[in-house]
């Protein structure tokens, strides 16, 4: 009889509706009373209002203009006659047609909207709240002064020069992200929407932990903030009113995630050396060759290749030397199979592998193992990390997920040495005899690979994605 009235009552506290996140007034009920008599541990674990989460709608979005990617390949006449990154519809006085927002994607870039979640349409208005949360410093934190730009730095290739940030993990670039299938190094997130909070009690955070890219209390602050109030609800649609009438804001993990990952996907840079002699030879319809390199190579360029006082044709064949051996094409140097893991047009095939680089112990399996699910775990994702992107390279020192190594040449040196032995190491860093395969490489073989991951660099991601917004 005792067991049914505890499970009755349960069920009665289960059923109430969720308190709301820091601001109801509490009822007086027998329950709460109780919860008051030992406030330290019991406010700590009142559950969040899942209105933090998501929020829904009475009122629709405004309507608002779209953004559409526009790619050389496919499009080359509507590319060739955009003269700017950005592009504003152009007025065309009163029309149906739902306004365009044109992006010229960078030579050398897959589609980006074949990367977007099902569903997600890219707005004007999503993507200029994105970015002015991108920029602003007085919503991350408690204390102001720090924003995405303070360790993703528009100048820096949108990272920065730190070799850890107190997790042991480098600040990666968000350059091209759009085309990450995994968000952090070992992989924890799968959306960009996801890289500031995750669940919903990272709204409420343990302070405690170390640094792991989730910010808590966001929510409450920017709810804080009235002046963020009317741009959410003008792109995400007005919340229901409260019961006494008053209006609320639709900021939610949901919406600022939305947000946020809107502006990150338009963050494209591409058109490098290696991405014009590619296209250079796609139009003669042939293979990559010599010629191509010498072609596209300005005069600027020799300064980046640090090859200021070489000859033209001397460092169009080093490239091309680069470029096979990179791809495994150069039949002396077999080993070297850079491609097999850096491939597709960020040279990242969105895998994770162990090169060595971690040092996990039994038990505490570091890397991609920690965050597979059970019945997936496999020895190689023991500290197996995403392979990163080879574009921007020159901007995004130090090099690997734990900023260990501060320049090419010596990465280039790891992989020459057989990358770090190690009982995980990933078989395709193996030879047939499952033993660390050594690559072989001269000096010169090494220069040439260096000078390749150099001409991957690529321009400068445009001047408009790089400031605040104007307000
Ligand atoms: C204190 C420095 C810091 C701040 C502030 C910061 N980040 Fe990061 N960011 C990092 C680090 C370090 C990583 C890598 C973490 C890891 O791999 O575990 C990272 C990773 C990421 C990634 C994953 C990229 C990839 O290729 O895996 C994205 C996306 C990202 N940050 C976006 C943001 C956004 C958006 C903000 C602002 C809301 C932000 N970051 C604020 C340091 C920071
Ligand atoms: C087995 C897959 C694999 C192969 C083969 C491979 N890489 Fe990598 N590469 C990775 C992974 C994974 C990382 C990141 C490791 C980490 O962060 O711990 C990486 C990191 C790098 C980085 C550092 C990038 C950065 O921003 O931190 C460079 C440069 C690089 N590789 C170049 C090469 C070259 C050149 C070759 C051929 C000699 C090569 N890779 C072969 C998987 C591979």
């Amino acid at each position: 009889m005792r067991g049914i009235a505890l499970a009755a009552l349960v069920v009665v506290t289960g059923c109430q509706p969720a308190e709301r996140y820091g601001s109801r007034p509490v009822h007086e009920t027998p329950a709460n009373k109780a919860a008051e008599a030992e406030p330290s541990t019991k406010a700590e674990s009142k559950p969040l209002d899942s209105e933090i989460q998501w929020i829904d709608i009475d009122e629709p979005p405004k309507p608002d203009a779209t953004i559409e990617f526009v790619r050389a390949e496919t499009k080359s006449e509507l590319w060739n006659k955009l003269t700017k990154f950005w592009n504003e519809p152009e007025a065309k006085g009163e029309t149906k047609e739902t306004p365009v927002v044109r992006i010229k994607v960078p030579l050398g870039l897959s589609d980006p909207r074949e990367y977007l979640p099902a569903g997600e349409t890219m707005t004007r208005g999503k993507w200029q709240l994105g970015q002015r949360l991108f920029f602003d410093d007085s919503w991350l934190e408690a204390k102001v002064g720090t924003s995405c730009a303070t360790c993703h730095q528009p100048n820096e290739g949108f990272a920065d020069h730190k070799h850890t940030h107190g997790d042991g993990f480098n600040a990666p670039t968000l350059i091209n992200c759009v085309f990450n299938r995994h968000q952090f190094a070992d992989g924890r997130a799968v959306l960009l929407e996801e890289v500031v909070q995750r669940t919903l009690e990272d709204e409420k955070g343990d302070l405690g932990k170390p640094f792991n890219h989730t910010w808590s209390g966001v929510i409450e602050r920017l709810r804080n903030k009235a002046n963020y109030h009317e741009e959410f609800n003008r792109v995400f649609g007005k919340p229901t009113r409260e019961e006494d009438g008053a209006e609320k804001a639709n900021i939610t993990q949901d919406t600022v995630g939305r947000a946020l990952a809107c502006y990150l996907r338009t963050i494209l840079a591409g058109d490098s050396l290696h991405d014009r002699a590619v296209e250079r030879a796609r139009k003669r319809g042939t293979a990559l060759q010599a010629e191509d390199y010498e072609a596209v190579l300005e005069d600027a360029a020799f300064v980046e290749l640090g090859r200021e006082k070489a000859k033209k044709p001397a460092v169009a064949a080093e490239l091309m030397h680069g470029y096979r051996l990179f791809h495994g094409l150069e039949k002396d140097r077999p080993l070297s199979n850079c491609y097999q893991c850096h491939t597709g047009c960020t040279f990242s095939d969105n895998e994770f592998h162990n090169l060595g680089i971690g040092g996990s112990r039994p038990g505490k399996e570091g890397g991609r193992f920690a965050w597979v699910p059970i019945g997936q775990k496999n020895r190689y994702w023991i500290d197996a990390y995403k392979t990163p992107t080879l574009r921007g390279l020159r901007r995004t020192s130090p090099y690997f997920h734990n900023g260990s190594v501060d320049s090419l040449l010596e990465v280039v040196e790891f992989y020459n040495s057989g990358a770090k032995r190690n009982n995980y190491l990933d078989p395709l860093l193996r030879g047939k005899d499952g033993k660390t395969r050594l690559l072989g490489c001269s000096a010169a073989d090494i220069d040439a690979l260096v000078l390749f991951l150099i001409s991957l660099n690529g321009r400068e991601v445009d001047e408009y994605l790089k400031l605040p917004p104007k307000r």
